[in-house]
């Protein structure tokens, strides 16, 4: 399906849950956020529904997102039904990879294609001051079991943070020289409840390719297997992975933007970073058709803003947790 400014709309990103078990500087506040009580979730049912409704208008690609979507009970159900639409070639995860040597084999058997793990840190003290008491050596065994059970490309995620990890970044890069791993530097965007403390904190994409370029060597323009988010890619010479750049900030990729939004509580958000939502919740629980979501799948689709606002001054109160990243 197209929307108004003549983009391809096929790929759906769902988040399963608000709830998380690490509570990353950059995403929420000490204290969390309020979890959503279970009832205002869409239960799987209701999601799997939206899924079939979005296949018959054109998504081919699901990603599931959280909070931390493994704490889903049920999720490789879901995960299996979904592999059972026949429209939805790629099904894919966003985790902080916690808990993944737990659930890698009941996922890849139900038809989970890869995972992107976040990974902000090399540092284990490092690690456990940004996610307020996680540990690095299990998101080490979630990177493994991935590669173990083929969720590849095993892609990275590393939010860049002035003053805290940028000093990282080249050692960071430099794990794809031995590895095919696809790190994925991330402009960080002012989101949520700890917005006064990201704002102006994040680096320039640009700024990371320099000192890329200057300590490793030159970065040349590379192609990636599977995805189609939007990061740009590049290698290393003679490197197994490869090295992304996210530029939320300096150069938004609105343009090329494919994507819709299912958040926890069953809306559907045309754009990560503007507060139009349509609810779908209200209509399914009528128990209305897959055709009437379809139906408001495609308005929600129209509503689709030409590109996010978020060097203008709005501010979104919701955590980046709770809209699925
Ligand atoms: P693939 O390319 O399919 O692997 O997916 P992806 O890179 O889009 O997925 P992932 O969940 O790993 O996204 C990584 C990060 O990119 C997110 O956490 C966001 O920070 C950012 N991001 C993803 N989609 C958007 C978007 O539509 N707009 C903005 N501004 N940022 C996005
Ligand atoms: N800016 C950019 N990316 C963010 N993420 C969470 N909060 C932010 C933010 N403020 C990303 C993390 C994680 C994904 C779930 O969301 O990289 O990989
Ligand atoms: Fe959890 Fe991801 Fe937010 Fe960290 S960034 S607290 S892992 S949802």
């Amino acid at each position: 399906m197209k929307d108004t400014y003549h983009r391809e709309i096929n790929y759906l990103r769902i988040s399963v849950t608000d709830r998380c078990n690490l509570r990353c500087i950059y995403c929420m506040p000490p204290e969390g956020v309020q979890w959503i009580p279970h009832e205002e979730i869409l239960n799987l049912e209701e999601i799997e529904a939206v899924v079939k409704a979005a296949a018959l208008v054109g998504v081919k690609k699901v990603r599931l997102t959280g909070g931390e979507p493994l704490l889903r009970k049920g999720l490789d159900d879901l995960v299996r039904n979904i592999a059972r639409i026949p429209a939805i070639d790629d099904i894919s995860l966003t985790t902080n990879g916690l808990l993944l040597p737990y659930c890698v084999k009941a996922l890849k058997e139900a038809g989970l294609n890869r995972v992107n793990i976040s990974l902000d840190t090399l540092r284990k003290d490092r690690f456990r001051e940004i996610t307020r008491n996680g540990s690095l050596d299990d998101v080490w065994r979630g990177i493994d079991v991935a590669f173990e059970y083929g969720l590849t490309p095993v892609k990275l995620n590393t939010v860049v943070i002035r003053g805290f990890n940028d000093d990282e970044v080249v050692a960071i890069a430099g794990l794809t020289l031995k590895r095919p791993l696809h790190i994925r530097f991330i402009e960080l965007m002012p989101i949520g409840p700890s917005n006064s403390w990201t704002t102006g904190r994040f680096v320039p994409a640009e700024e990371i390719m320099s000192r890329i370029n200057d300590q490793l060597g030159q970065l040349v323009p590379a192609k990636i297997s599977a995805g189609n988010g939007p990061a740009q890619y590049y290698r290393l010479k003679d490197a197994p992975g490869t090295i992304g750049f996210i530029t939320s900030m300096t150069e938004h990729f609105c343009r090329s933007c494919n994507r819709l939004r299912l958040t926890a509580t069953g809306s559907l958000r045309p754009c990560l970073y503007d507060g139009l939502e349509v609810d779908l919740k209200t209509p399914l629980r009528e128990g209305v058709g897959i055709n009437e979501i379809a139906d408001l799948i495609l308005s929600a689709v129209a509503l689709k803003p030409d590109r996010h606002h978020m060097l203008d001054g709005w501010q979104d109160k919701r955590a980046m947790s709770q809209i699925g990243g």
